[in-house]
C-alpha cells in the first residue's frame, strides 16, 4: 500500500519524505488555503515547491467545472513536473474531461467519490487515482470503510487499473482499515501517519532496555566487580 500524505505544508511533507515512507502528496483548494497559498502565480509555485521535496505522485485540483476550463487547467498544471496528476472532481463534466486526459497520457485523480457508481464510471473513464473520501461518509453516519470494500470488489471483478486512494482519513485505524480492504494508497495528514509508529509497551520496553544495558555497564566497570 502506497503512503501520500494529504497536505500543502511543506514542513509536514518534508518530515514524512524524510521518514522514507512518503510516495506521494494529495492537496486540495481547502489544503492549499489552510497554508495560505492563494493567486495563481502562488499556487502553481506551491505545487513546484512540493513537487521539489517528494519524488511520488503529487495531485494538483482544478478549480474549473467545466469541460473547456478543466482541460486548460490540467495543460498548465502538468507543464509544472512530471509527478503532477490532476485531480477532478466526479461531476458530469469531470467524467469527461477524465476520459479525454486519459487519452492524452494525462493521469488522473477523480476526487469527492462518495458511492460505488461514481467510482464506477471514474474507472470507465481511465482515472489513474480514485478518491473515496471515508472520513466524510462517517461524519454523516454511513460506514466510509463499506465504500472501500465496496470499490475493491468491483475493480477486482473487472480487473480495472484505478487505483484505490482511500482519502478524508482521520485516523490511524482508518489506514490499518485501508490496509486490510486493498486500499492500494492511503492519503492522510502526518499526524496520522506518525500515530502507527507509537504503542506505550514499545517505550517501556525501550526504557527497560536502555535501563539494563546502564546497569550491566555500571556493574562491568565497576572495580572487583
Ligand atoms: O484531499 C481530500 C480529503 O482527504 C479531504 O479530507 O478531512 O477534509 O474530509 P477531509
Amino acid at each position: 500500500m502506497k503512503f501520500f500524505i494529504d497536505t500543502a505544508n511543506l514542513g509536514h511533507i518534508r518530515e514524512a519524505h524524510e521518514l522514507g515512507i512518503l510516495d506521494g502528496v494529495t492537496t486540495n483548494p481547502s489544503l492549499m488555503a489552510k497554508e495560505g497559498i492563494s493567486g495563481h502565480e502562488n499556487v502553481i509555485r506551491h505545487y513546484k515547491a512540493i513537487c521539489d521535496i517528494t519524488d511520488g505522485d503529487v495531485s494538483a485540483e482544478v478549480i474549473s467545472t467545466t469541460f473547456e476550463g478543466m482541460l486548460q487547467e490540467a495543460e498548465e498544471l502538468v507543464k509544472i513536473d512530471e509527478q503532477i496528476v490532476v485531480k477532478i472532481p466526479m461531476i458530469k463534466d469531470g467524467v469527461k474531461a477524465i476520459k479525454y486526459l486519459s487519452g492524452q497520457g494525462v493521469r488522473t485523480n477523480c476526487t469527492l467519490v462518495f458511492s460505488p457508481g461514481q467510482a464506477l464510471l471514474a474507472a470507465k473513464a481511465g482515472a489513474t487515482y480514485v478518491s473515496p473520501f471515508i472520513g466524510r461518509l462517517d461524519d454523516v453516519s454511513t460506514d466510509g470503510m463499506v465504500l472501500i470494500d465496496d470499490i475493491r470488489l468491483i475493480y477486482d471483478n473487472y480487473d480495472f487499473k484505478t487505483q484505490i486512494l482511500a482519502a478524508s482519513v482521520r485516523h490511524p485505524m482508518h489506514i490499518i482499515a485501508c490496509a486490510k480492504s486493498g486500499a492500494d494508497v492511503v492519503t492522510s495528514s502526518l499526524s496520522a501517519i506518525t500515530a502507527l509508529l507509537k504503542h506505550p509497551l514499545t517505550d517501556i520496553g525501550l526504557a527497560q532496555f536502555l535501563a539494563d544495558y546502564e546497569r550491566a555497564a555500571a556493574t562491568t566497570n565497576k572495580p572487583n566487580a
